[in-house]
Formats: C-alpha cells, structure tokens, sequence
C-alpha cells in the first residue's frame, strides 16, 4: 500500500476532453458552471469539445465560443476543432488557436458524425498541424484511423479508449505512429452490472465495459498516455428521455477523489496518477505551462461521492454513493487562491490558451 501524505500538493490538473456546452445547450453547462466544476476538481486547464449545436466546425464559431468564454472562467480553457469536409478549407485559418481536431468516426451526441471514407480521408489529409487528430473511434473503427495517421503521418489521439483497442494502439507504437491514447474515468471505475442501478445514468459511448474489461483497462495503465474525464454533462430530464435518452455522464468533479482512493488501494502510484492527469496531457497537446499554480488537498479525508454540492449545472454523477479520498483545501492559480474549502473565491481569473507553438 502506498501512503500519502495527509496534505498532497499535485500541479493543476489538465483534461484535452470536456463537453461545456455552450453555446447551444446551456441547460447542461456553460463556460461559468463547467470551469467551476473543473477547479472544484482540481483542473486548471481544460480543453473544449467542438460537438456544439452549433459546431465549433468555423473560424467564426471557435471566435463566438472565445468571445463567450472571457471573464466567465475559473480555470484555463482551450478549444479543439471539430472536422467535417467543409471545414477542412479552415485548418490552416484556425490551426495555431486550437490544440487538437476532433473526428467524430462513429454517432455520437451532437451534429458532427463524418462516415464516409472520402471525408475521412480528406480530412486526416487536410490537417497542417503537428497537434493531435482526436478520434472518437469505437472498437475496430481506431483501426482506420490509425490506417490514416500512417498514411498522412499525422499524429493521434485516440478518445475513450476501451480494452479491445489497446492491442491495436501498441502495435502502431511500435511501428512508430505517432499515436496516443485517453481512458475515461466511468470506464475504470464502473462497468456493466452498474446500469442496473443507474439505468440511463450508465449510458454513455463508448458503453461501459464488462467486469473482465475494466479490469483489463487497469492492468495496461503503463500503455494509456492519460486520463480524460469525457465530462459530458446532461440534464436529469434529458438522461430519462423516453426512447432515446442522451449520452454522456459528467466527471470533472469525481475523477481525482476516485484516483486517489485507488492510490491508497495501490492500483495506481501517486507519480503515475500525476503523469496520466497533468505531464503527458500537457505534453502531448503542446498545453502552455501554469506559473505558481497547484491544488493542496487533504488526502486522509475519505466521503461518499453524492449529488449534492456539485458545481456542474446538470447536478448528478454516475458514481454516486461510491467512496472518494481527499479535500481540495485551495486552489491556486497564478499565485492567486480562486478557490478554497467548498468555495470560490474573487473573480474568475481563469485565460483562454493557445497551443505553444
Ligand atoms: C459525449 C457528449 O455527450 O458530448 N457523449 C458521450 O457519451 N461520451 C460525446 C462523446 O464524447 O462521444
Ligand atoms: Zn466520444
Ligand atoms: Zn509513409
Ligand atoms: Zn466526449
């Protein structure tokens, strides 16, 4: 068993996929609620999800969401771009403001399904920059992606990546593909026999894993880059939709108190969790470095995970009830204290980032 110290000082997390939802679905989250969430967390840089509805697919729409998000935020907040064949003609326009370009390979929430092999390819093709083509690819269709990031010799980063992949993703390391890869926080900390009790509270894609599949996920955490939460936030209301209840559970609130009981079961180092929640993220997508910001944490502080008190607007998580370890004592960003015991503090002082080029 590894012990921790009873007060932890970890570097500001950083998570490359979260959903904030705004604009166009600012009944599940905003830029204000979703970076609260974030710090309450222990993030303090995060990266936005282009699968808006609008889609973050324009130079104008990546402004609109810049422009919304100034003097709302807590944390540090980039974009991805979202691909689709028409807005391959931007890449160039928008490469030097976002840190990655999401294809989405399979139906997923929101507007931005790219199916067709032709699309596909133009798309891998068209992207100018050195920063990572995101894929939301589940199961075999990865092997197309990576099929194209060999072919364009573009870097990858392969989302939710699920037990049956990892093989995959290893031999195309190993052939020297520039390929990285994300597992979700509901991935190792829940799997199939929770949708009992969650029921569509358990939904999300790629779907939760058998028991034997989680356990498979935790066993090639030396293969994984990362963790990224998926934080994909939706109303109670819309989650019980009849047919048709929507994907996507949040986490930003929930991933760290889950890490860190599992380094006190000794499932994970400390050095380990610091790397897969904040160097190899902020390495990987060229994420600008935080000067004097940290999150002191209480780690002999054990709770149940609830519904209560959570800053993220949909105000549910799928892991309630299940035990988490440690108290965010403060958050500092830049030398400033935003957020200490429960509580914000000041004004959001939280920048927009651009890659380091
Ligand atoms: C995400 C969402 O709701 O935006 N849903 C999900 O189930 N993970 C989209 C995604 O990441 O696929
Ligand atoms: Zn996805
Ligand atoms: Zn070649
Ligand atoms: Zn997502």
């Amino acid at each position: 068993m590894s012990k921790l110290d009873k007060i932890l000082k970890l570097p500001g997390l950083v998570d490359v996929h979260v959903h904030l939802r705004e604009p166009g679905a600012t009944q599940k989250e905003d830029f204000r609620t979703g970076t609260m969430a974030a710090v309450a967390g222990g993030y303090t840089q995060i990266l936005d999800m282009p699968n808006n509805t609008p889609p973050t697919t324009s130079p104008n729409a990546l402004n609109q969401k810049i422009d919304l998000a100034k003097g709302k935020i807590w944390c540090d907040l980039g974009f991805n771009f979202g691909a689709t064949a028409s807005s391959t003609k931007y890449f160039r326009k928008i490469e030097n403001k976002v840190f990655g370009l999401k294809v989405y390979m399979n139906q997923t929430t929101g507007p931005l399904l790219v199916e067709s092999e032709e699309d596909r390819d133009l798309i891998f093709k068209s992207w100018p920059s050195s920063l990572p083509i995101m894929v939301h690819a589940e199961g075999e269709t990865v092997e197309i992606a990576i099929k194209l990031a060999k072919k364009y010799h573009k870097s990858l980063h392969v989302c939710h990546v699920t037990a049956d992949q990892i093989n995959a993703i290893e031999n195309a390391k190993k052939e020297n593909v520039l390929i990285s890869c994300e597992v979700c926080p509901h991935h190792l900390f829940l799997n199939q026999f929770d949708i009992q009790k969650l029921g569509p509270f358990g939904l999300m894609k790629p779907p939760l894993l058998s028991k034997k599949d989680q356990e498979k996920l935790w066993s090639k955490m030396d293969k994984i880059d990362m963790i990224s939460t998926d934080h994909a936030p939706h109303t109670k209301e819309e989650k019980m939709n009849q047919p048709g209840p929507k994907f996507g559970v949040p986490g930003l609130e929930t991933t760290l108190p889950l890490l860190l009981k599992a380094v006190e079961e000794g499932r994970i180092s400390l050095e380990r969790l610091i790397e897969m929640t904040a160097t190899n993220p902020r390495k990987i997508f060229k994420i600008p470095t935080q000067k004097n910001t940290y999150v002191l944490i209480n780690s002999k502080i054990t709770y149940k995970i609830s519904n209560k008190n959570l800053f993220t607007k949909c105000r549910w998580t799928p892991f309630v009830g299940m035990e988490g370890r440690g108290e965010i004592q403060k958050v500092i960003i830049r030398g400033k204290t935003v957020y200490e015991n429960g509580k914000f503090i000041g004004r959001p002082i939280g920048k927009v980032i651009y890659p380091r080029i």
